[in-house]
């Protein structure tokens, strides 16, 4: 079946990136289910995706893992390929809650393959990780990261992603017909430039764009800096911060990709520019037009100093267009943070 004319399930279709995929997805003509368990997302999102794209997704609520209830929702609607973004994503938190993000990542993830086999659906995107690279990243010195570094996650967020590639990979290596596409993004951050859809966390709020909205906003008193001993110019963690609409837009390109291509490949999402976090407080300061205090603390467990992508492969296979500056993502991200009118869940 041509992806162009199919029916797309959104695991997690109502979070970050999921909601803006929605949007992509239905202004190029696909039909789109979303599942969500609503655990880190609000189901009106469901209401403003149909708001700005003119066109409603539907919406099954429910947990990935229960594997009958996802083969239902796949045969019923007729879903010709899955992008599987549902999954638990902060990396301090998985310090805390391994068994957890193991749970929730792995079992996850099997369970949508599972559905998806009995089926006969064997398109599927995956939602993976830069910070997959970990100790990789500083070993290259700050150099952006090829696809071809092997993977050493310095957590367990980090960790689940790697290890769901590697089962991706292993069951397009023996089972016959599957093809899946790994897209490992490094900093996905922004908003739609509606500002009607952002980063709308509901029980935590760590990233370090959407801490930064929130002292923009008066909500927290300053940025925590977590390390400035970290060996980088000025002394804070370099990052690869990408917009969520060049996010989700390379998805709708790796739709295409994976319907001819067959087998398994890895991805890098980034920008292939190295921000470090005081640069992005700086541009931060600039987009919201007021400075912000800062409070440096010691490093976050887990952290690596450098995580930049090599971007050429997923430029030549997907065919991209240059990616959105980081001031379009802050004032994206800083827009929505305005026109948000609820107080913070
Ligand atoms: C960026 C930098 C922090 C908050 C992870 C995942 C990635 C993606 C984004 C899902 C780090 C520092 C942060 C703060 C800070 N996944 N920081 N003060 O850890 O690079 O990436 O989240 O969403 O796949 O790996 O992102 O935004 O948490 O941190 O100084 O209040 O900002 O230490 O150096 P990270 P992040």
């Amino acid at each position: 079946m041509n992806a162009a004319a199919s029916t797309v399930l959104l695991t997690g279709g109502c979070g970050f990136i999921g909601s803006h995929q929605a949007v992509v997805l239905l202004e190029s003509g696909h039909d789109v289910v979303l599942v969500d368990d609503l655990s880190n997302a609000r189901a009106d999102v469901v209401d403003r995706i149909e708001a700005i794209a003119g066109r409603r997704p539907r919406f099954i609520e429910l947990d990935v893992r229960r594997t009958d209830a996802m083969a239902d929702v796949i045969g019923d609607h007729g879903v010709g390929a899955i992008i599987h973004f549902a999954g638990l994503k902060h990396v301090r938190e998985s310090m805390e809650r391994s068994i957890d993000y193991f749970d929730v990542n792995l079992a996850g993830l099997t369970s949508v393959v599972r559905a998806a086999e009995r089926c006969g659906v064997r398109r599927l995107i995956f939602s993976s990780s830069g910070s997959i690279y970990g100790t990789a990243g500083a070993l290259v010195g700050g150099a952006p990261i090829v696809e071809e570094t092997m993977p050493n996650p310095t957590n367990p967020y980090s960790h689940s992603k790697w290890i769901c590639e590697q089962v991706l990979e292993r069951i397009c290596g023996v089972e016959a017909g599957w093809s899946v596409i790994a897209l490992r993004y490094f900093n996905p951050a922004g908003a739609h430039p509606s500002a009607m859809l952002g980063e709308d966390p509901t029980n935590l709020i760590s990233n370090l764009v959407p801490v930064l909205m929130e002292a923009a906003a008066g909500a927290i008193d300053a940025v925590p800096i977590f390390g400035a001993d970290f060996d980088t110019p000025d002394g804070t963690a370099l990052r690869d911060y990408v917009h969520v609409m060049d996010v989700a837009r390379a998805h709708a390109a790796a739709l295409t990709a994976v319907d001819t291509a067959g087998g398994f490949e890895a991805l890098n999402i980034g920008r292939g520019e190295g921000v470090s976090v005081r640069q992005l407080i700086t541009a931060a300061e600039v987009a919201v037009g007021r400075p912000l205090a800062v409070d440096v603390q010691p490093r976050r467990a887990g952290d690596v100093p450098s995580l930049v992508a090599a971007t050429d492969r997923a430029r030549k296979r997907l065919d991209l267009d240059d990616y959105l500056p980081v001031e379009t993502i802050l004032a994206d991200a800083w827009r929505f943070r305005q026109r948000r009118d609820r107080p913070l869940g």
